[in-house]
């Protein structure tokens, strides 16, 4: 049996620590899919578009890979229509349990063919989000040990662009 996985998220921006999430999951699976995707809870600084282009940047030499959009609909859905076995999801800190918890099960009971497996990044990433990324960066820190040179340079962009339309 292949074993077929989707890696969702809002990757807003995508950082260093989902790339090593993304890592362990391609040295377990045979093919994974990202997957950007809206997170009702959330408002992102970058475009569905923005982001889809980062990452199809950041993962320009893997094979085995590739980066979708879910627009619309349920991620339990998508799994399905994909044919994908499991959801990668990272974690780091006891603080994502609750909520990775509910949204694993809610999935498997969405679609029950598929598992939620759980991948810890390396402890240099555990304490990074893409929120404080974004809200260092868009303050004026320098958040380029955590995002790849593209990722940075897409930050400084957006942070140019806000200031210029505050002024
Ligand atoms: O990176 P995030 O914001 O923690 O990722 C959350 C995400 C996008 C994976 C989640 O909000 C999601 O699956 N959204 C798609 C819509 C959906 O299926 N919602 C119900 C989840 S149980």
């Amino acid at each position: 049996m292949k074993h077929n996985a989707i890696y969702p998220g809002t990757f807003d921006p995508f950082t260093n620590g989902h790339l090593d999430v993304l890592e362990r999951a391609l040295n377990i699976f045979e093919n994974v899919i990202i997957v950007i995707a809206e997170n009702s809870q959330k408002s992102p600084l970058f475009t569905v578009a923005e982001r889809q282009a980062m990452i199809t940047e950041v993962i320009g030499g893997y094979s085995n890979l590739s980066v979708e959009v879910l627009r619309e609909g349920l991620l339990a859905d998508y799994a399905r229509k994909v044919g994908a076995n499991a959801i990668v999801r990272g974690v780091r800190q006891v603080k994502d349990f609750e909520y990775e918890f509910q949204m694993s099960l809610l999935n498997r009971h969405l679609y029950p063919e598929v598992t939620t497996v759980f991948l810890m990044p390396n402890v240099k990433y555990t304490y990074i989000a893409s929120s404080i990324i974004r809200e260092v960066s868009m303050l004026g820190g320098d958040v380029s040990k955590f995002v790849h040179p593209c990722v940075m340079e897409m930050l400084n962009k957006k942070r140019m662009e806000r200031t210029e339309h505050q002024s």
